[in-house]
């Protein structure tokens, strides 16, 4: 099962998403089954590390974030199980950039039923709250998407 997340920059909420996934899927011991990785449907920070607000948010809570930011290309949509995106600028671009159509790119929050159909907010323009209001709530989705992939095997 390969998942990749996707938003805009590759800097802040989809390297999130992506640690904390793995951090998930390592303590329930999928780790031989899934495979995570995340990009950004915008080019601008490609190479860079996330966001240094977002990597010490991710590491006071123990998740050390070392992705490098890559663009989404027309392969991902073949290679990957599920595209999960942060919000709707975000299903539009993928779909735009990967000629998708089908139901696997969807909305992060699709897994968890107390955000169903909510974004997961750009923290980027924003104070240290936003930083630790993404992580809170990429922690739990990322934990319940888990729980969909074992039921689901
Ligand atoms: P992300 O946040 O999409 O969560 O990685 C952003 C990062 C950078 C920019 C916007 C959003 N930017 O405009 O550079």
């Amino acid at each position: 099962m390969k998942i990749l997340f996707v938003c805009l920059g590759n800097i802040c909420r989809s390297p999130l998403a992506e640690g904390l996934f793995i951090h998930h899927v390592k303590k329930y011991g999928l780790e031989d089954e899934i495979f995570a990785d995340s990009c950004g449907t915008g080019n601008w920070h490609a190479g860079e590390l996330p966001d240094p607000r977002m990597r010490k948010t991710a590491e006071k809570n123990g998740i050390i974030l070392n992705h490098k930011a890559r663009q989404i290309t027309e392969n991902d949509f073949k290679e990957f199980d599920y595209i999960l995106v942060m919000d709707h600028q975000n299903l539009k671009d993928v779909l735009r950039l990967t000629g998708a159509t089908s139901d696997k790119v969807k909305l992060v929050s699709e897994f968890h039923d107390n955000y169903k159909n909510d974004i997961v907010p750009d923290p980027y323009f924003g104070d240290q709250k936003g930083f630790d209001d993404v992580f809170d709530m990429l922690n739990l989705i990322t934990e319940k998407l888990v729980h969909h992939i074992q039921l689901n095997r």
